[in-house]
């Protein structure tokens, strides 16, 4: 944990201190603005704690330990994370027809949140969710999931666990909470005939909304085992009609169809 002394001179908010820093300055009003700047950074300069000298030892060292706390419970929050969206990859690495669709969910979600006018927190939140929605799948059976032929009834109701399962995976990190909508209700329909709560309207979450565009779109311009990829082309007019149904947001299919017919998409690697 760096304890810095403080600079003489102002510096450039671009010249980022080291993450977990204590910056020990001079009891000095030129500072005054300084200091301001460094803790509302939130980051980007660096610094989370500041003292003034003379400063006092025990001071110092207890605002130290504290921080070094918070930075290990951040570390181990971060690792268990990226475990859980590693387990995305492994679901999409156990089924060669899906290759890609992780990145491709996620890159569809962040371009349609911006055109959404989504702020960028909302976009970041889409892209994690679009990236871990099928997470669930790690519990779904090879004979299930890599089945080379259609799913018999009592099949698809275990493939529909996958939404229930993920969310379970994500129950136990605070800091997935708010995926959770998405994961558990990428299947919803707005006309209730989802799973799986059958939810309906505005009851569906409105990022689980805008993941079931993303997803139709990439499963029907995906080929399978027992069915050619749709065209583009067929593809939009069947999320048009699915909007027009009622089943999907006909007003974000819109403008997702927008986004596919200007090819916002397709220049991303995303084709
Ligand atoms: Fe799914």
């Amino acid at each position: 944990m760096p304890v810095l002394p403080g600079p003489t001179t102002e510096p450039s908010m671009d010249d980022a201190l080291p993450g977990g820093t204590v910056l020990v300055i001079d009891d000095d009003e030129d500072n005054v603005r300084l200091i301001e700047a460094l803790l509302s950074a939130e980051g980007k300069a660096g610094a989370q704690e500041c003292l003034s000298k003379p400063f006092d030892c025990e001071e110092l060292l207890a605002r130290v330990r504290s921080l070094a706390r918070l930075r290990r419970q951040t570390d181990e929050l971060e690792s268990a994370e990226s475990v859980i969206m590693s387990l995305a990859l492994v679901v999409e690495a156990r089924d060669a027809y899906t290759s890609g669709h992780c990145e491709r969910m996620a890159t569809y979600a962040t371009i349609f949140g911006a055109a959404l006018g989504m702020p960028m927190d909302v976009i970041e939140t889409l892209r994690r969710g679009a990236y871990l929605h099928d997470v669930g799948k790690v519990g779904i059976p090879d004979s299930i999931l890599l089945k080379q032929s259609p799913l018999t009834v009592s099949e698809f109701a275990v493939m529909q666990r996958h939404t229930t399962i993920g969310d379970a995976v994500c129950a136990n990190m605070r800091s997935l909470a708010s995926l959770r909508p998405i994961v558990r209700h990428h299947h919803e329909r707005l006309d209730g005939s989802g799973y799986p709560d059958g939810l309906a309207g505005d009851d569906v979450h409105f990022l689980a909304q805008i993941v079931a565009i993303c997803d139709t779109y990439d499963a029907m311009t995906t080929k399978r085992p027992y069915r050619d990829a749709l065209c583009r082309g067929d593809a939009r007019r069947e999320l048009l009609e699915d909007g027009r149904r009622g089943k999907l947001n006909a007003t974000f299919v819109d403008v997702f169809v927008g986004l596919l017919m200007n090819d916002h998409f397709t220049s991303r690697n995303t084709s």
